[in-house]
């Protein structure tokens, strides 16, 4: 346990690309204590440490799974290696928040989800967006019928990736494919917006190594809403989303770290909110101190069902695009 009684020791493991943008955000967290990265390579570990402010730097991960200061244990590394790194750390009694997919598919992320519950540890998948004010603004108006009965959503997630072969994003062997990456983000929002879908349908382009590099997703949610989603790593950024009811819509430009959203009716715009913070993974840092300092071990906005939800939706997208052969390697099955 961290020294101050109210600070929470975290670990990092994974000095990567997000690590930056997450340890940047951590750093201003009150409560928040940064004990320590842990990376393969040393230096990386330390130049990193040394930028954002953790107190010690490991060459491995081990290390920092043995670091009594450390209660939350922040794992930022390919899809691939999520559970067995969140499994070693769940071993050592940490907390440990993964990035998102928690696993590349649902048969793993049961398997890890139980893993936890067994040991009874926190476990969450970093899904940030619904802890987002200009997000949780857009579920209040929902369902304040402020847009009468939603009807439907759309919304994209999609970007120009990189398309070597080798990197995480295109190699199946790294979990590759734009709907784990970011066609999450849309399948996420429809899922928090409406729930769980009754109905499914996905078609897609396979990149040369054979996972989906694009895909559109239909899907229909009970009490009629349905959801139009898109995903891609070749295309311009487009990356919003519009849900429309019956007397009016809410649009919310860059979803996923939303700032703003608005609300819309007749044809005008009847209400604008602005996060006055304007922070992408603050509030998800703030939301999992809390869940620990209440003693739970899931976190309330974000809980092992919905995970678990998500995965399987993913799964059942994937099934409909990839060769069986992909599918199996994509989830670990070699
Ligand atoms: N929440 C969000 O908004 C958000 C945004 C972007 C990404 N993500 C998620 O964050 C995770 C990491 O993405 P990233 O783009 O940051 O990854 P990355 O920069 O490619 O890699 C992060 C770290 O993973 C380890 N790693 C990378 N390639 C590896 C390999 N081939 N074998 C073993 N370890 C490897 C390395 O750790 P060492 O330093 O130990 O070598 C590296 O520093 C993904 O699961 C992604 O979905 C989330």
């Amino acid at each position: 346990m961290s020294s101050n009684q109210n600070q929470q020791g975290w670990g990092l493991i994974g000095p990567g690309r997000f690590a930056r943008e997450f340890a940047e955000e951590l750093r201003e967290a009150e409560r928040a204590r940064l004990v320590a990265v842990a990376s393969r390579k040393k230096e990386r570990a330390d130049s990193f440490a040394a930028e954002f402010g953790f107190e010690r730097a490991y060459g491995s991960y081990e290390e920092l799974f043995a670091d009594d200061d450390i209660d939350i244990v922040y794992i930022v590394v390919p899809h691939v290696f999520h559970r067995e790194i969140s499994e070693m750390a769940i071993d050592a009694g940490k907390a440990v928040v993964c990035e998102k997919p928690l696993t590349p598919g649902l048969a793993e992320t049961d398997a890890l989800l139980q893993k936890a519950g067994e040991k009874n540890v926190f476990l969450m998948e970093a899904m940030k967006t619904g802890f987002l004010p200009a997000i949780r603004k857009a579920v209040e108006w929902i369902e304040s019928g402020r847009i009468g009965d939603p009807v439907l959503l759309r919304a994209d997630f999609c970007f120009r990736g990189s398309v070597d072969p080798a990197d995480r994003l295109m190699n199946p062997d790294l979990g590759g494919g734009a709907v784990l990456d970011v066609g999450i983000y849309p399948v996420y929002l429809a899922q928090l917006l409406f729930g769980k879908p009754r109905e499914v349908a996905a078609v897609g382009a396979l990149a040369e190594t054979g996972v989906e590099e694009s895909a559109a997703i239909v899907m229909q949610h009970d009490g009629g809403v349905s959801s139009s989603l898109t995903c891609s790593f070749r295309t311009e950024e487009s990356m919003d989303a519009v849900i429309q009811g019956t007397e009016g819509e809410i649009r919310i430009p860059t979803f996923h770290a939303a700032k703003d959203v608005e609300l819309w009716r007749n044809g005008k715009r009847a209400e604008a909110f602005s996060d006055p913070v304007g922070a992408m993974v603050g509030p998800e840092i703030e939301a999992v101190m809390d869940a620990l300092a209440a003693g739970l071990t899931e976190c309330p906005g974000h809980d092992h069902r919905a995970t678990r939800d998500l995965a399987g939706t993913m799964d059942e997208i994937c099934r409909r695009m990839v060769s069986e052969e992909i599918f199996q390697r994509v989830r670990g099955g070699r």
